[in-house]
């Protein structure tokens, strides 16, 4: 079992291994009635003491998410009922777990698998509110046309008039770019990849906000970056604290979600966007400047990307097409330049040699459109419907206790309950009424705050969106009305 551990983190090795197995345990990597190895060999793999891992297993025994049988090992705990009385669901230690793998924390592909009937955990938008008929059009007028577009590669750096277009669309909100400087991804969340696997090495520093995309944070973490976090307001990246961290540290990258930051919805402000280069340039770090979600803006448009003023090459800046346009044709755009683009793009030719050129050419006629340009109004005025339709909701039923931040833009609002209430465990109440989002904890990188969740409103229809967040404040109303003291399993 591959456990990442920082040795030079201020969190302590027990703690580490604890949050390891916690986070395999909810993505069902380590399945309910799995034998987990003795600690005598956990503490051989992982070069710790005994102690260590003993204290280890004893918080996650304490916490109810595994369990010791005596004269037979230790298991993921099988939910409510015991080991013992369900010994046909206990399995031996598996084998193929002695594989080493890099995999960080894979929590973040299980919350994607979301089979309940109201889906407040993704981060995506109604299919409804997305030109679906449209580019089935393209796509079938394209390879009428022109058969042949499937039997070709692309160029790896992306299809020429799509960087073209893409090029000229960029500068229209403020990011200087050329089709030289552009390459083309298979969504930005490869952007982050790419940028991982060509800057990012094992003890390397990464800077990231708490909270942040869980994404970004399972991509950091299987590199074996120590990752440290700097905490958001309302402005984003708290830059005191960013430059206190920098100045001890020198990170390689710090990583940013400046406008409608994920999960919070902060807008990073102007001065800070400044700080922030100024600090990256002073001690020559890059910065990734994710910005999915720049159009989708409620009231004034937000302030002009990092980028924008960045004149050293500082700032690789990614903007994904799947939150406006189209999640299935797997588009994102990277914006670099000098050699910090030209290394990317050999990491993009020893990934996938290039992204598909069918989805590349069936967007291209609607970048710069008029088209995309009334599309993007409707999506706006739509989203800013179920936001205030959420927002409207939650000042009538949440109980006191309970308080979230208002998103101008971008698709989630960020909850946060009393201290002493788990997200996670209000989820498995959630589930049972066929309702899911996505707890607060998985969007931290370090110390796993608990009591926050992320509510997305762009995904479900009005209908939905109504049911779903009612059931969630009453759910919460129960909970924190009685303010029951849950069995505590682990498990969601
Ligand atoms: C902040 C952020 N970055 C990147 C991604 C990945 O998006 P994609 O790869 O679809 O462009 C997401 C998806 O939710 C996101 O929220």
């Amino acid at each position: 079992m591959q456990i990442e551990i920082q040795r030079n983190a201020d969190v302590s090795l027990s703690k580490q291994i604890y949050q390891s197995i916690v986070d395999r345990i909810r993505s069902g990597l380590l399945q309910e009635g799995l034998q987990l190895p003795s600690v005598r060999i956990l503490s051989k793999q992982l070069g710790v003491s005994l102690v260590t891992a003993v204290k280890a297993y004893q918080q996650l025994e304490q916490d109810g998410f595994i369990t010791s049988v005596q004269g037979k090992g230790t298991f993921v705990k099988v939910k409510r009922k015991a080991v013992e009385e369900r010994k046909e669901e206990i399995f031996s230690y598996d084998w193929q777990l002695s594989v080493q793998d890099y995999l960080p924390r894979s929590q973040f592909g299980r919350f994607h698998l979301v089979p309940e009937k109201i889906n407040l955990s993704s981060s995506m938008v109604d299919p409804g509110l997305l030109p679906n008929r449209y580019l089935e059009r393209e796509i079938h007028q394209m390879l009428s046309e022109n058969p042949r577009i499937l039997s070709q590669y692309g160029e790896i750096q992306g299809d020429t008039h799509l960087r073209k277009e893409m090029a000229e669309y960029l500068k229209s909100s403020g990011v200087p770019s050329t089709p030289e400087n552009i390459l083309v991804t298979s969504g930005s969340q490869q952007g982050i990849d790419l940028v991982a696997r060509t800057f990012v090495g094992p003890g390397d520093v990464v800077v990231m906000e708490a909270p942040t995309y869980p994404g970004a944070i399972d991509v950091f973490r299987g590199r074996g970056a120590t990752i440290l976090t700097v905490p958001v307001d309302k402005d984003g990246m708290r830059i005191d604290i960013l430059q206190n961290l920098c100045d001890k540290h020198k990170p390689k990258i710090i990583y940013t979600i400046p406008t409608f930051h994920n999960p919070t919805g902060a807008v990073m402000t102007l001065k800070r966007r400044r700080q922030i280069l100024d600090i990256a340039q002073s001690i020559q770090s890059l910065i990734i400047e994710d910005d999915p979600w720049n159009e989708i803006y409620f009231g004034k448009k937000p302030p002009a990307p990092i980028k924008s003023i960045d004149h050293n090459g500082h700032v690789i800046y990614l903007r994904g097409l799947s939150k406006t346009l189209a999640p299935g044709c797997r588009i994102g755009i990277l914006s670099a330049s000098g050699s910090v683009f030209n290394r990317l793009l050999a990491a993009k030719a020893n990934t996938d040699l290039g992204s598909p050129l069918l989805t590349q050419k069936s967007i291209l006629p609607f970048i710069n459109s008029k088209r995309m340009m009334d599309h993007h109004k409707k999506l706006r005025t739509a989203l800013r419907i179920r936001r205030d339709l959420v927002l409207e909701l939650l000042s009538q039923h949440m109980p006191d206790g309970v308080s979230w931040v208002i998103p101008e833009g971008g698709l989630n609002l960020w909850i946060s309950l009393p201290s002493w209430l788990d997200g996670n465990h209000v989820l498995i109440e959630a589930k049972k009424q066929q309702l899911t989002f996505l707890p607060g904890s998985a969007c931290y990188p370090v110390e796993q705050e608990n009591h926050h969740l992320r509510v997305s409103y762009s995904y479900m229809n009005e209908q939905l969106l109504h049911q779903g967040v009612t059931t969630l404040c009453n759910i919460l109303h129960s909970q924190i009305t009685s303010k029951t003291v849950h069995d505590c399993s682990p498990y969601f």
